[in-house]
């Protein structure tokens, strides 16, 4: 490149911003001087379906996206929505995120944001989507797969060490939906209104710690509005909270279609512009790219004076800091892909995820006391990687669940799919003929009468209106006729063990006449293999729910106020219509209350006494824990004192097993409403037979306060409080008093 091309400031020396031993800040400003008011608007907006321009002409890259978050997605056509078709694009599945928080070990959320971060690096991609945060606040909300469950400490201690080591190979993390995307139903009209505290306390927490903790260099705005003002250019959720509060110092972008108004996308803390409504080829500039909101409506509105020049400059800071962390960072590794290390790396996760929530002893399943073992369900087959929206993977290996089981017993193992779902992903149960799925009933349920033992393996799947993108759940019980099927089973042969896959809770009226549960999410490459081995007892399982799973639907605090608190009720207009790609139902413009306020999940079911079947932080092991007595270093704390808190936990039983022990804190009085208690600490403990290992927790004030949102601060009241060692958020082994004073 000759140098006479960089523009004003060019000296025959290396200029600032190519070298890479600079400060950041010195070659962004550096950068910035010599870019023209066009070139810096560029950079705001896509030039294809997931790419950003750069500056050509002072050879700064463009910037290239994928999603997301288990696994680099298959390369997308440059115009539409259609995969490309190329060989080499195959990866690791990495399990869900769901199933990621259920290990509730965040040196395995380490250990994934390393492995999938190479896979990234190696397909030359600089911003990976995800991981996603947003809280699972109804069991119907489609999405849930790709996120870590109800409570915001568990996402938080999880989310940070996946965007530390994802970052350390130069790949962006975009922690998304920023915020409140916690339904798909109507996802890009829907205005959410809640409380303050309900922000601060549960559905911001992680993606603070994501920012501040974790250093993030990207975030994804929400589709939906919060307060009337769509998420990707919100003034109060980006300007005050994420810059103003938070002090981010990434790259803001879209969610594809999320930006409306090019006043508010200039004005309101957005920086990049993607998937607008353009094929490149039906709108009116030669360029489609070009009549995005921060592209030539955004460069005359600079023009012409309506929003300063500065806006621009700020956007452009933002993208170069992102550019020379990513694409140019000279050090950054070469990646890789698909290696036995990541292979390895998915078995451990998916195994560490499995909970078990019943068992009668049936489990570990020992083959030589079976002959015949007759597997049931179409999750036993499925590529559960397909479908599901835009975390689709396309994985060079997937070990089926029925696979890996006939590796481990052989030919005692015989399959019926007892049910179809259809062959296509939007096509809805109810247009599945019923003699199809009464025929192949019938055919499962004659087979297991044979049988010594049946393996149940179904749940949700990645099609609509299951565990998928865009879509809600239409019901809360398992679809496609599977408790019907497994009631009929249940009455041929009293042997059933069901280990079922889905990214979320649903009804279990079988749950009394089954001998065992597993409740496993989507695992990826290794899925098949790690459930397998969890059924034979190779691996022990040591998962623990990242969400509760209520009785009935209506046990759910968030479904339990009707429709004005989910999905919300229609009213107006909406100023969008569609967004490409996506199933959006209803014109009109949705409203929402979070009704339910801060009591989201265990926090809705402890404080309203309303059990849950299996409830938050619950998960058996085929060995036993013992908890002995936890010592307390001191019974008062005060403003900037600190309680150690030490508990030995013991393996009772005569197989290895981990244990996660779980801190949580009630408050006895305070002048506003609070849950009977909060998550404040966990640690998984690996313990051989007969080992004893002490678990130690710190509790700080910082774990005492809540938001005070008239005084618009995190506070803490002196009175008495208790510390809960705890195996589950119902199993409270025991509970330490102290004040804060
Ligand atoms: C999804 C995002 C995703 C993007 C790009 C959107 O529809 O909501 O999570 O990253 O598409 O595929």
């Amino acid at each position: 490149m000759a140098i006479s091309s960089l523009g004003p400031g060019a000296s025959a020396e290396k200029p600032v911003y190519l070298d890479s031993s600079a400060p950041i800040e010195k070659r962004v400003e550096d950068a910035l001087s010599r870019m023209t008011l066009e070139e810096k608007v560029a950079l705001c907006h896509a030039q294809s379906k997931f790419s950003s321009p750069g500056v050509e002409r002072l050879g700064i890259p463009e910037i290239w996206m994928s999603d997301g978050p288990h696994g680099v997605r298959a390369e997308i056509n440059w115009n539409d929505w259609g995969y490309s078709g190329w060989t080499n694009d195959s990866i690791t599945a990495f399990p869900a995120l769901t199933a990621l928080a259920a290990t509730w070990n965040p040196e395995l959320a380490a250990l994934y944001g390393k492995s999938v971060g190479e896979e990234a690096r190696y397909r030359e991609k600089d911003v990976l989507l995800g991981p996603g945060v947003n809280i699972y606040r109804t069991p119907l909300n489609g999405r849930n797969f790709e996120y870590m469950g109800e409570d915001p400490y568990l996402a938080g201690e999880m989310v940070v060490p996946y965007v530390q080591e994802l970052q350390k190979n130069g790949v962006a993390a975009c922690v998304k939906h920023f915020a409140l995307n916690n339904q798909e139903k109507w996802r890009g009209t829907v205005d959410v209104d809640l409380s303050d505290r309900a922000l601060y306390e549960i559905y911001l927490p992680a993606f603070k710690k994501a920012v501040e903790d974790g250093g993030a260099w990207a975030i994804m705005g929400a589709y939906n509005q919060i307060w009337g003002e769509h998420c990707c250019h919100n003034s109060r959720l980006l300007n005050d909270i994420l810059r103003g509060e938070w002090n981010f110092d990434g790259v803001v972008i879209t969610d594809w279609g999320g930006a409306h108004d090019t006043k508010q996308a200039a004005l309101n803390g957005l920086d990049i512009e993607m998937g607008s409504y353009t094929n490149g080829l039906t709108s009116e500039s030669a360029f489609g790219y070009d009549d995005y909101y921060l592209a030539n409506p955004y460069l005359n509105m600079i023009k012409s004076g309506e929003v300063p020049e500065s806006t621009v400059d700020d956007k452009a800071r933002n993208i170069l800091r992102l550019i020379f962390r990513t694409s140019m960072n000279n050090d950054k590794p070469y990646g890789s892909k698909c290696t036995p290390e990541h292979y390895v790396a998915a078995k451990l996760i998916g195994d560490e995820s499995i909970v078990m929530l019943k068992n009668n002893g049936i489990l570990p399943l020992d083959g030589s006391k079976y002959n015949s073992i007759l597997v049931v369900g179409d999750n036993a087959t499925r590529r559960l990687t397909d479908g599901g929206g835009s975390s689709e993977l396309k994985p060079k290996d997937y070990v089926s669940p029925l696979e890996a089981l006939k590796a481990l017993y052989g030919d005692k193992v015989k399959y019926a799919p007892g049910y179809t779902c259809g062959r296509t992903l939007y096509e809805a149960e109810d247009i599945i003929p019923q003699e199809e799925q009464d025929k192949l009933r019938a055919e499962a349920v004659a087979m297991a009468k044979d049988a010594d033992v049946v393996i149940y393996i179904g749940g949700l799947n990645k099609n609509a209106w299951q565990d998928c993108e865009s879509t809600d759940r239409r019901e809360y019980e398992l679809p496609f006729g599977q408790n019907q099927l497994i009631e009929e089973l249940i009455k041929v042969n009293p042997n059933i063990v069901i280990a079922n896959i889905s990214g979320n809770a649903y009804a279990m009226p079988w749950v009394k006449d089954v001998d065992a549960i597993l409740h496993t999410s989507y695992l990826g490459t290794m899925g098949g293999a790690s459930l397998a081995d969890a059924i034979a007892g190779n691996v022990n399982p040591s998962g623990k729910l990242p969400y509760s799973i209520p009785v009935k639907l209506e046990d759910c605090g968030a479904n339990s106020f009707g429709e004005i608190s989910y999905p919300g009720i229609e009213s107006g207009t909406a100023d969008v219509v569609a967004i490409p790609g996506s199933v959006i139902e209803g014109g009109k413009q949705p409203k929402q209350t979070y009704k339910e306020d801060i009591f989201v999940g265990y926090r809705w079911h402890d404080t309203k006494k309303i059990p849950a079947l299996f409830p938050f932080g619950y998960g058996l092991s085929y060995t036993d824990f013992e908890y002995g007595k936890p010592v307390a270093s001191e019974s008062v704390i005060g403003e900037n004192g600190k309680i150690t808190i030490e508990v030995p936990v013991t393996n009772k039983g005569d197989r290895e097993g981990s244990e996660i022990v779980q801190l949580y804190i009630s408050d006895l009085k305070s002048s506003l409403p609070r849950p009977k208690k909060e998550l404040k600490g966990f640690q998984k403990v690996k313990l051989a037979p007969g080992e004893t290992k002490t678990v130690s927790f710190e509790v700080t004030p910082d774990a005492l306060k809540y938001f005070d949102d008239k005084k618009h601060e995190w506070v803490v009241e002196p009175g008495k409080f208790k510390a809960h060692i705890a195996a589950s958020s119902t199993d409270i082994r025991h509970s330490v008093p102290f004040e804060y004073k």
